[in-house]
């Protein structure tokens, strides 16, 4: 029992205390803060996971699923130690499925530890990365003249390129985006304090590259602008331009003095092959473009929730490099101080490892080919259920992703009538798409299109 003092204690402290919390409730210091709308893509998976309808099929989000629609952890990734599966033997494994180590279990078993990295990450990861993006014979890299930073995956990389440009380039506080372009493009370099506008890039009329539009926008805007190119698997079109239209693209930068940026999340999704994939970014360097590079290692390695990438800048010499490598640390320091490092470690492995590299590029090519595979059966369904439309562009555009052409309103009518959820602006990932779930979609695109003109 509570003493008689305690108890006129504890009500005269409770009371002030209960007073104060009803008037903070009162006026609360976020009361003005308005509900935002959901991400454009993300929000579509919040949508996708509401729905309880056996049929659903979530086209939303760019990440890999297998052919039974089941996320994807590549198996030269996959760890099947024993020590993650003590139950298990690793007898209980075929060989060829514990070949050897797998990355993952080499990091495991090599028991790093888990100080900090540091600011600029794990050296032995970024050093690969650049060799796999600009090629073992690239100068720049020979010369010692590229600045390197691992980063939160394409996403982080980004932001780091807008922070950097936003404080050091000199000639121009606008960045030219291609229309469309990854939604997320426009808050990442709007938050970091530029200016977005947008060249065109996209024709609707052929579902196809509008060369002649973007060739006028890249004339007409002023000399040294910041132009931001997708490498490869543009996203959200899956439409790249040709290796003799990046030749032209590249000969007209340079002509007007642009600033590229290139975002590169795609290196070996588009073709199965990293080298013909890597193909824009190795000539514009060629060309002797001074370049800014954003690489992601979330798709090509499936290594999403692992947030693996790289930014980096092409510089004039190791002095320059030496330069703006201080200042990278300056900017990332205050944001996240030095990225995280399990992922690292794993993806160094599969860039270093002869064996595992081998095996992660043959999965990089299975992945590839699964969704080509994908877009000729969609399109073969489409034929068959009698569509009058012109579906071709489904099989000739590149990557991840496959741009529609439909409305928002039929993007609408397919997630309340059929539940397939894909984004607004009719871009499916195709990377989704099965074999059990591909006459559905079929099915239901036709039947939102068949009064189309
Ligand atoms: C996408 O475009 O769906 C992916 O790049 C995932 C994302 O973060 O938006």
């Amino acid at each position: 029992m509570l003493s008689a003092t305690r108890t006129a204690f504890l009500r005269a402290s409770a009371r002030p205390q209960s007073r104060t919390a009803a008037l903070v409730r009162g006026v609360s210091v976020w009361s003005n803060v308005p509900a935002g709308p959901p991400d454009p893509i993300l929000g579509i998976t919040e949508a996708f996971k509401r729905d309880t309808d056996s049929k659903k099929i979530n086209l939303g989000v760019g990440a890999y699923r297998d052919a039974d629609g089941k996320p994807y952890v590549l198996p030269s990734v996959l760890a099947v130690s024993a020590r993650f599966l003590p139950s298990l033997s690793r007898t209980a494994f075929a060989d060829d499925e514990v070949c050897a180590l797998q990355a993952e279990d080499k990091v495991i078993s090599q028991r790093g530890d888990k100080e900090y990295l540091p600011i600029t990450g794990l050296g032995k990861f970024t050093n690969a990365a650049a060799v796999l993006a600009y090629g073992k014979d690239s100068k720049p890299l020979q010369e010692d003249r590229v600045a390197i930073t691992q980063s939160l995956s394409g996403t982080g990389a980004l932001r780091i390129a807008g922070a950097f440009l936003a404080r050091h380039y000199p000639h121009s506080r606008e960045i030219y985006l291609p229309a469309p372009t990854w939604g997320n493009h426009i808050p990442i370099f709007r938050d970091s304090g530029l200016e977005v506008k947008h060249y065109s890039y996209y024709d609707k009329k052929t579902v196809g590259l509008d060369f002649e539009g973007m060739k006028r926008d890249l004339k007409s805007m002023p000399d040294k602008s910041i132009v931001l190119l997708h490498a490869c698997a543009h996203n959200p079109t899956g439409i790249d331009p040709t290796r003799e239209q990046w030749r032209e693209i590249s000969d007209l930068i340079k002509e007007k003095q642009h600033f590229p940026l290139i975002d590169n999340a795609y290196l070996g999704f588009a073709s199965g092959s990293v080298d013909n994939d890597a193909f824009m970014l190795r000539h514009f360097v060629e060309e002797g473009h001074q370049l800014m590079l954003c690489q992601s290692f979330a798709k090509n390695m499936g290594l999403y929730g692992e947030r693996v990438g790289t930014f980096s800048i092409v510089c004039a010499d190791p002095l320059e490099k030496a330069r703006v490598d201080s200042q990278i640390k300056i900017l990332v320091r205050p944001m996240y101080s030095n990225p995280p490092v399990h992922g690292a470690r794993v993806a160094a492995t599969l860039l270093t490892d002869p064996k595992l590299n081998e095996q992660w590029l043959a999965e990089v090519k299975g992945m590839a080919d699964r969704i080509i595979g994908m877009r000729s059966t969609l399109y073969d369904l489409l034929q068959e259920l009698g569509s009058k439309k012109d579906w071709t562009h489904i099989k000739n555009q590149i990557g991840m992703f496959a741009f529609l052409g439909i409305s928002p309103e039929q993007v609408d009518r397919l997630a309340q009538e059929h539940h397939v959820y894909l984004t607004r602006d009719g871009r499916i990932s195709v990377a989704g798409i099965t074999n059990h779930n591909v006459r559905h979609l079929a099915e239901s695109l036709h039947e939102v299109t068949k009064n189309d003109a």
